[in-house]
């Protein structure tokens, strides 16, 4: 697919789209319709506060913006918590030891957690995140993930109960995704030229 039919200021370093923005959303309305019916189960069950059980949670900042959409795909009541954490390490590979520089506000226990999470690649910080949230006796945690990136030989840490897209093994950005904290806003998502990457 070509980007000729967009038009917005990434479109100088996207050298091409993979989803637009019509295409993202119907997405995105699949996995919510998929989801409501596989937590109704939850509408009617609270948490110890009167919290909807069923809680989605982000890791800042990427997610945050497929959340949002997500939460709206949701015809269920439902609690939206985020995290920011910072990898370990000075690699630009994820070590999978994650520091927690914001935690949940909600308690999570006996509550049914939803990851909603931008791009699955190694999966190393998540299958660490996971291992914490279910350390906390949620009553499940499992992962929505937007996208997966497809890499020859290897398997994501985490087998996501949900999985909006896949992605070819390149550098991709727009929906919440960034290149150096640009490109977030951007409606689609597209692969970036290598060349504002590569100096
Ligand atoms: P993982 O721990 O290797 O799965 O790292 C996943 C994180 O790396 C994502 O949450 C993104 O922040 C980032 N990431 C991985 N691939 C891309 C990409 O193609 N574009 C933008 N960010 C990416
Ligand atoms: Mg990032």
């Amino acid at each position: 697919m070509t980007n000729t039919n967009v038009a917005c200021y990434g479109d100088i370093d996207v050298e091409r789209v993979l989803y637009t923005e019509d295409e993202l959303k119907a997405r995105v309305a699949e996995l919510g319709k998929q989801i409501t019916k596989d937590y109704a189960f939850t509408a009617d069950q609270r948490a110890a506060n009167g919290a909807p059980a069923l809680l989605l949670v982000s890791v800042l900042r990427g997610a945050a913006v497929y959340m949002s959409d997500l939460a709206r795909a949701i015809d269920l009541p439902l609690e939206m918590d985020y995290m920011a954490v910072s990898s370990y390490g000075t690699g630009v590979k994820s070590s999978g030891v994650v520091r927690i520089l914001k935690d949940l506000s909600s308690n999570i226990e006996g509550r049914h957690v939803l990851i909603a999470e931008d791009i699955l690649d190694s999966g190393l910080t998540l299958s660490y995140l996971i291992k914490m949230l279910e350390s906390r006796n949620a009553a499940s945690v499992e992962v929505a993930a937007f996208s997966v990136k497809d890499i020859p030989g290897k398997r994501p840490a985490v087998n996501p109960r949900y999985v909006g897209i896949h992605v070819p093994d390149e550098f991709v950005v727009g929906y919440g995704l960034d290149y150096a904290e640009h490109y977030r806003n951007l409606p689609y998502l597209g692969v970036l030229k290598p060349e504002v990457y590569e100096n």
